[in-house]
């Protein structure tokens, strides 16, 4: 019996020019490069210039993604932009990318998930996509979070960095084997008791304001390593497949610990851990498609790997994939 599937025709990413390394930093707040890379593995992340808002990075991982998928952006009928910092409060940075690739048709809005925001996004897409109202989708993680990180916070800037990464998924009809390609399951979860632990202290219906991030990092952290294991546990639930079947894990790259700490609770070994936390910082909704086009475009992720996806952020927000590529 033949399934519909949302298969991943392919993938790109976009760095904005400016790297601040570790060292950098040390000029504006109290830090060093010992305590980041030892607390969190972050050696450098990229900053965007000014002007150059997260729709423009959206943008070029978006071509990047469509030069890579072989596709012409006409054939893009949904547009499903991952991301807490929008240009505007409205409209929809999705909207900016869809005129900017010239595409009239179709849908495109953002998804506010924080850091699980792509996750999020590719499982939105996934439904459109299965139930038949869309049929090719570029979904996207795109962020300006340096926009939002008050600098004078060395608890918090220090972590974060910006950038935007794409896939191209498409309906297709697949065999319903163990071998179908595409986007195999998605479990999201939420919980909104936790919504200050990770928050912007402004917006524009309560102060009027952007507003700035603030984190209880060691709430943030004891709560990660618990809510992405226990959801990964789910997929495989759900799925069939154990830690032995994955070729390669793509977690959120926010911090080398809660990764390294995930991994080895699930038994998943190092070798096929993802890691660009160290280029990247934490990119928020971009982190998980920036690896991914990392590890595609290095050569180790192959059309036919079952990749797990893994994310965990503000709100709580958190949530797993597992893709078949
Ligand atoms: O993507 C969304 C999810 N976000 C995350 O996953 C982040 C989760 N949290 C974390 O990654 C970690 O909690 C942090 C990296 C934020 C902090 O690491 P930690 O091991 O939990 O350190 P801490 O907050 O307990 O801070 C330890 C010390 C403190 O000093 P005292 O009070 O012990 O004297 C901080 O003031 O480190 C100090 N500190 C710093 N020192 C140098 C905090 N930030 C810095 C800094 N440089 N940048």
């Amino acid at each position: 019996m033949t399934v519909t599937r949302s298969v991943v025709l392919g993938c790109g990413s976009y760095l904005p020019a400016r790297l601040v390394t570790n060292d950098d930093l040390t000029k504006i707040v109290e830090t060093s490069d010992e305590w980041i890379v030892q607390r969190t593995g972050i050696r450098e992340r990229h900053i965007a210039a000014d002007g150059e808002l997260t729709s423009d990075l959206g943008v070029a991982a978006a071509r990047a993604a469509l030069a890579d998928a072989k596709v012409d952006g006409q054939s893009i009928d949904l547009i499903v932009l991952a991301t807490s910092t929008p240009d505007n409060t409205f409209p929809a940075s999705a909207v900016a990318v869809q005129a900017a690739l010239g595409i009239t048709r179709g849908a495109a809005f953002d998804l506010q998930a924080v850091c699980s925001g792509f996750v999020y996004g590719m499982a939105t897409a996934d439904g459109l996509l299965r139930a038949g109202v869309h049929q090719r989708a570029l979904v996207i993680g795109a962020e300006t979070f340096s926009r939002i990180l008050d600098w004078t916070d060395r608890s918090t800037c220090v972590l974060f960095g910006d950038g935007a990464g794409a896939v191209v998924m498409e309906a297709q009809q697949q065999a319903g084997t163990r071998e179908d390609r595409g986007l195999l399951t998605a479990h999201l979860r939420s919980d909104g008791r936790h919504k200050k632990k990770l928050y912007v202290d402004g917006g524009p219906s309560s102060t009027g304001t952007v507003g700035h991030l603030r984190m209880e990092g060691k709430e943030v952290f004891r709560f990660a390593v618990g809510a992405i294991t226990d959801v990964i546990k789910d997929v495989f639930r759900d799925t069939g497949y154990t830690a032995d079947d994955l070729d390669w894990f793509v977690p959120h790259q926010a911090n080398k610990r809660i990764i390294d700490g995930s991994a080895h609770k699930l038994g998943i070994a190092p070798e096929k851990v993802v890691m660009t936390v160290d280029r990247h910082g934490n990119t928020s909704a971009a982190s998980i498609p920036l690896a991914l086009d990392v590890a595609v475009k290095d050569g180790r992720i192959k059309r036919g790997d079952l990749v797990l996806l893994e994310a965990m952020g503000g709100g709580f927000t958190w949530g797993a994939a597992l893709v078949r590529w």
